[in-house]
């Protein structure tokens, strides 16, 4: 690449798939069938479904407008917004990359995990292998111990293949893209078909799509249902800025909200299907209901399938093919998260892109290792509660104001539509200046006061300092130095203009 070029998409196609696979991650696969589950199967769906369209989507749009009309990488789209927001983007992408250290040790689980299909290491007990053989979980957050000799291999090796992914951007990521986003695929639609015809599967499935319509009452259920809807579409964390920054004038972005947008969101239900099967051929053999198998939901993947698939014909087959799935479906939403970063200081500071994919992959390393300890567990789940509640909807929020309140939106919603087949209509104003906003702003307070009545999964207020409030207010911070550099540059730029 020559310095300073502007690398733009290979095609449509590479936007698009590159864009859906940074949305399809674990929280397809992994975070969306549990959510469900704990929250009673079909009720949730209608909850998820509507959150998509109500909020989701049109902040999709935000984030391509951002990015794309308004142009540039996060710090910069979002300063050119308004002067003061500028430190905002930085904030955003510094979120995203403390979610890309622990994102990438659970790639190194799987990893592991790849590796113990073939002679199905974890016996008739997964459970104990998973913490004890696997994690090797230490009985408090402060019991630090060293890092697990595998899980680190896992680690170095998920880190070299996400810096190949992103080496030369744009370019680079363009053609993984057409693998790691069709692959999974193909293998979900595998355990699909296979999931159908266990025995026991119909229960599942009907737990999976039955509503019990008074669960709509709940706010919770609401609650969780935004969330997902956002951490699954990967909006707050920058990465669909600078994303849409790399595409050309004229490109149509409401289509592709709407494609990216219902293509995850079908991943995931398709991916319940799966799931829940499973679930049903489980429950079933253990003779309890489908409502009881699952006791605690992030073991999902590590634990409840790994007992699943000793029980699938051909089942070192199947956890290989599992396992490939989260790992491919991982990869995208990693490396999509440290080219948000990449990108914004390029463009800040015109640095090498090697170089900088090099230190920010290398710092991301160096705090992985943290993860890979045998108190590793536990400060992956404080770091991400805060890291997704209060980074993804601080975004959101502020994104949505500085948009809706800053800044001519009407005449924004103009520009997107002059480009746009489809056009979208004045409520999309309304969703920017009104919608978002509350639903982000509620969502916000409530984790709050959570927070504040009770610690987060009881752990100790030290812990939850260190790993929560500190690096929150350290990331606020870095974002308003970085920009207050960013503003001079925009500054400057106009000037010279
Ligand atoms: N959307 C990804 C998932 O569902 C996670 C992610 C969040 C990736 C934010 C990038 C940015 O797993």
């Amino acid at each position: 690449m020559v310095f300073g070029e502007k690398v733009y998409w290979d095609s449509k196609t590479a936007f698009v798939l590159a864009a859906i696979g940074s949305a399809i991650g674990l929280g397809n696969v992994w975070r969306f069938p549990y959510i469900c589950y704990k929250y009673g199967g079909g009720a949730f769906l209608i909850a998820y479904f509507a959150a998509l369209l109500i909020a989701g989507i049109p902040l999709l749009i935000l984030e391509f407008s951002l990015g794309q009309r308004i142009g540039g990488s996060p710090p910069t789209a979002l300063g050119k917004v308004h002067k003061n927001f500028a430190w905002l983007g930085w904030f955003a992408i510094f979120v995203g990359f403390i979610i890309t250290t622990y994102y990438s040790v659970v790639m190194s689980w799987s990893a592991n995990y790849l590796v113990h299909s073939f002679s199905l290491a974890w016996g008739n007990d997964p459970k104990t292998f998973f913490y004890s053989n696997v994690l090797n979980l230490s009985d408090g957050i402060f019991k630090i111990g060293s890092p697990q000799p595998y899980l680190l291999l896992g680690l170095i090796i998920c880190w070299i293949w996400i810096l190949l992914s992103i080496w030369k951007g744009a370019r680079t990521v363009s053609k993984v893209v057409y693998v790691t986003v069709t692959l999974p695929w193909l293998i979900l639609v595998i355990l699909v078909i296979g999931g159908f015809t266990l025995d026991g599967a119909m229960d599942g499935i009907r737990y999976y799509l039955t509503p019990v319509w008074s669960q709509l009452l709940e706010p919770e259920l609401w609650q969780a249902a935004f969330t997902q809807v956002f951490f699954s579409l990967s909006v707050g964390f920058g990465v669909m800025i600078a994303y849409a920054s790399f595409l050309p004038p004229k490109s149509d972005i409401v289509n592709n909200a709407f494609i990216i947008g219902l293509a995850d969101a079908a991943t995931a239900f398709v991916a319940g299907f799966a799931v829940f099967s499973a679930l049903g051929y489980y429950a079933n053999i253990q003779g309890v209901p489908v409502s009881e198998v699952m006791k605690s939901g992030p073991e999902l993947a590590f634990v409840t399938y790994p007992a699943i698939i000793n029980n699938l014909p051909l089942a070192p087959l199947m956890g290989v093919l599992f396992f490939i799935m989260l790992l491919t479906l991982a990869i995208d939403s990693a490396f999509s998260l440290v080219e948000a970063v990449v990108a914004g200081f390029m463009e800040t500071f015109a640095i090498h892109r090697t170089k900088i994919n090099l230190i920010v992959g290398g710092i991301a390393f160096i705090i992985a290792i943290l993860f890979t300890t045998r108190a590793g567990l536990y400060w992956l789940d404080l770091v991400d509660h805060y890291m997704t509640f209060f980074g993804l909807f601080t975004v959101a929020f502020l994104e949505s104001i500085a948009v809706g309140w800053f800044f001519d939106t009407e005449r924004l919603r103009q520009r997107i539509n002059e480009h746009s087949l489809v056009h979208i209509g004045k409520w999309w104003n309304v969703a920017v200046k009104i919608v978002i906003p509350l639903i982000a702003l509620v969502l916000l307070v409530i984790s709050v006061i959570g927070i504040i009545q009770k610690p987060y999964g009881g752990y100790p207020r030290m812990a939850e300092l260190l790993g929560g409030w500190i690096p929150l207010v350290l990331v606020i911070i870095i974002g308003i130095l970085l920009g207050n550099i960013t503003r001079k540059i925009l500054r400057k730029s106009k000037v010279e203009n």
